[in-house]
């Protein structure tokens, strides 16, 4: 059979379905005839093509180009890079494997570390929890309660001493992971892709790449 009229007897059903939509819409009102549009049960809008009170004019079929996929600028699903992709902007590629972590280091920002600007950093973003002298012993843990009975204002997780033994023997990639995702708990909250819980928060939301990794060589120097 040629293929053409295997296509057209194909073809008959959607054209006899789509003149009898057309010709119930247009009967049943909602369809404006001096705009086109045609309205279905307050949910469905879409425009037809203006038809000519009088006269005779062709059926026109519209092809339905609204339902094939196409994606707008910053709509989900995003379209990310792919995997081992080097930005050419310079915009940060995270890692949350703690293996590749581990093997991370901030050589590229050691050039820029400004002792003084970290000092500052440090305190307005980690001292209320992690305390001045980095003890893990900041405002927030001997906060008393306005309730007056004694009681803590705070009762999570103890903050991490980040001069002790526990974060000294990490490698630096690992300690610049655990600031980007909000500790061990939220770098493993986050590997699962699933919103971290953890009382610390996900830096790499609110500090640079290069503040992180300063950060990192901060907590080095305080730790000697
Ligand atoms: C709201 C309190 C809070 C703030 C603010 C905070 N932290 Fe933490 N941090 C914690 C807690 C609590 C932990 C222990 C992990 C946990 O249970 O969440 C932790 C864990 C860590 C760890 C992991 C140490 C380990 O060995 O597990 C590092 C590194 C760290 N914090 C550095 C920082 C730095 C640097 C900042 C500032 C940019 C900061 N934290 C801000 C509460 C905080």
């Amino acid at each position: 059979m040629p293929i053409n009229a295997l296509n057209i007897r194909r073809a008959r059903p959607v054209v006899i379905i789509a003149a009898f939509l057309l010709i119930l819409l247009v009967s049943s009102g909602c369809y404006n005839t001096k705009t086109g549009e045609v309205k279905v049960g307050g949910a469905i809008t879409f425009d037809l093509p203006v038809f000519p009170k009088t006269g005779s004019h062709a059926v026109q079929i519209f092809s339905e180009m609204h339902y094939s996929p196409a994606y707008r600028s910053q709509e989900v699903p995003r379209i990310l890079p792919p995997e081992g992709s080097v930005p050419i902007t310079g915009a940060e590629v995270k890692v949350l494997d703690i293996d590749k972590l581990k093997t991370l280091d901030g050589q590229v920002h050691s050039g820029s570390y400004d002792a003084v600007e970290s000092a500052r950093v440090y305190a307005v973003n980690c001292q209320v929890c992690h305390g001045q002298t980095l003890l893990g012993d900041g405002p927030i843990t001997t906060l008393n309660s306005a309730r007056g009975d004694g009681s803590k204002v705070y009762d999570g997780a103890i903050p991490v001493n980040l001069v002790s033994e526990r974060v000294t023997s990490l490698s630096d990639g690992e300690i610049f992971g655990y600031i980007t995702w909000g500790g061990r708990p939220g770098l493993a909250a986050a590997a699962r892709e699933k919103e971290s819980t953890a009382i610390m928060p996900q830096f790499g939301y609110l500090l640079t790449e290069e503040q992180r990794w300063h950060l990192v060589q901060y907590i080095r120097d305080q730790s000697r």
